[in-house]
């Protein structure tokens, strides 16, 4: 949902009249829509606005039905596009006629309109499909994570392709409409808000809707047995958390940690503006995983995450990504800093403000604990490559980055950033650069060189945050 990509029906409809030899001129979209770290994911040739899902599900069996509606916009003379899909396809329509569909590479659906779409006209794409997406494996791995009472979608970058098919890339984001059936007793979470539920002949359908631009990999659905809480802020936010019936040992430090939410996103507020969804919670399945992903509206969190006891810093954690990351979201997956080092400074704040250890102090701690012959220093958060882009330095030598700002524009201006960068970028896309010019802009001073010590270079640097900018 690129703004500038944004035509409408009319000037769509005149634009198809105007340019009579666009089907001669129409050409493929490419397979990929252009990020160097994952050259296949998303798409070129088109621009999604909203993904209506229809899901059916089977716990007992893992068997997903479903039908995408997608609504896109062609951004060259189109003669064929790709989505990103993994699961079976069993029809494709665009514009309500039957299009040619082929499974080419490890997730990509290649579709053929039978007419070629004009540049700028409205697209409906219509995909049927089913499968049973555990049983999936791309690239060696399925992001859907079984459980013993159903299956959740949770993963990055990877997890759409086991779900719904999509432009998978952050740079396209879109509304969503998630429709679940699912037998009765059995609850289905997504992100947003549920804006009904039904029952007949033994199944009830959920409704869920993500009414602000959401990137596909922060798209979540999680089918199973929970206990659903549902409460309301003192702001008027609407809170819902679900947590499996099926947590064991876990199940009182998860339900401490995340009925904490409400009250975390009010103190975040105060650091990076307002909250800028329309509903907030999280969910635990009973998965066997380790890891917690910042879904939108909806955190997913593994039971894992609370073995060692309550753990409200990754609560603090996925909600900072909220703004930093899924309201302002990467243009491109190197810039992966702009989301993991400031959800991992966060958590630094969060310490201070419940009195064990200073941002500052964190930041010196983490800079003696690593040696400068550490492989720790080798990873550049600022462009760590594709292996390494969830790795441990991208977060803590990231919020080392984020310390040496602060030291360097001082208190006042820094604040004024960490809250202008989810201001003006609301529901957008930035890069790097971007946030250089806003630093920049607000401090009055030249940054480059103190980005390219802490980002952008695969040494130590030699003086701690707490020493004036080094360069
Ligand atoms: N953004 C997530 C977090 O920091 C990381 C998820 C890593 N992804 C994965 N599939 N393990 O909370
Ligand atoms: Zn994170």
């Amino acid at each position: 949902m690129r703004k500038r990509m944004i035509v409408s029906a009319v000037s769509a409809a005149l634009l198809l009249l105007a340019n009579p030899a666009s089907a001669a001129s129409a050409t493929p979209g490419d397979p990929g829509i252009g990020d160097p770290y994952y050259p296949t994911y998303g798409n070129g040739g088109y621009d999604v606005s909203h993904y209506d899902l229809r899901l059916k599900y089977q716990p007992a069996t893992d068997q997903l039905e479903g039908t995408a509606t997608i609504l896109a916009t062609a951004t060259q003379n189109l003669s064929r596009f790709n989505l990103d899909f993994a699961l079976d396809v069993s029809e494709v329509l665009v514009n309500g006629r039957k299009a040619a569909f082929a499974a080419t590479g490890e997730q990509e659906l290649e579709v053929t309109p039978a007419a070629p779409l004009a540049k700028g006209a409205q697209a409906t794409v219509v995909v049927r499909y089913s499968g049973i997406p555990s049983k999936v494996v791309r690239y060696g791995f399925t992001a859907w994570l079984r459980t013993p009472d159903g299956g959740v979608a949770a993963g990055e970058p990877e997890s759409a392709w086991w779900w719904f098919p999509s432009n998978d890339h952050p740079a396209d984001k879109a509304t969503f409409d998630v429709s679940v059936l699912v037998p009765d007793g059995t609850q289905a979470i997504s992100n947003g808000v549920l804006v009904s539920q039904s029952s007949k002949l033994g199944w009830t359908r959920y409704n869920w809707r993500e009414n602000k631009p959401q990137a596909t990999y922060l798209a979540t659905i999680a089918i199973g047995k929970f206990d659903v809480s549902t409460e309301t802020t003192a702001g008027g936010l609407p809170v819902v958390n679900a947590y499996s019936k099926d947590l064991g040992d876990n199940d009182g430090a998860a339900r401490a940690s995340v009925q904490r939410t409400g009250e975390i996103v009010d103190w975040l507020s105060t650091l990076f503006g307002p909250y800028p969804f329309s509903a907030v919670g999280g969910y635990v399945p009973n998965v066997r995983t380790g890891y917690a992903l910042e879904t939108q509206t909806r955190v997913f969190y593994s039971p894992r995450q609370f073995a060692g006891g309550s753990n409200t810093s990754v609560v603090v954690h996925e909600l900072a990504h909220q703004w930093y990351g899924d309201s302002v979201s990467l243009e491109r997956w190197s810039d992966i800093w702009l989301n993991e080092g400031f959800a991992r400074y966060a958590q630094w704040l969060w310490s201070e403000h419940e009195n064990e250890g200073t941002a500052q102090e964190l930041a010196d701690y983490v800079y003696a604990v690593h040696p400068a012959d550490d492989a720790f220093w080798t990873v550049k958060p600022g462009d760590p490559g594709p292996d390494n882009q969830f790795d441990l330095a991208v977060y803590d030598r990231g919020a080392l980055a984020v310390q040496a700002l602060r030291n360097a524009v001082g208190d006042e201006k820094f604040f004024e950033i960490l809250k202008a960068w989810p201001t003006e970028h609301r529901y957008g896309n930035a890069t790097l650069a971007q946030f250089q010019d806003l630093a920049e802009r607000i401090s009055g001073q030249k940054l480059g060189d103190l980005l390219q010590v802490w980002l952008l270079t695969a040494a130590k640097p030699a003086n701690p945050t707490t020493a004036p900018a080094a360069g």
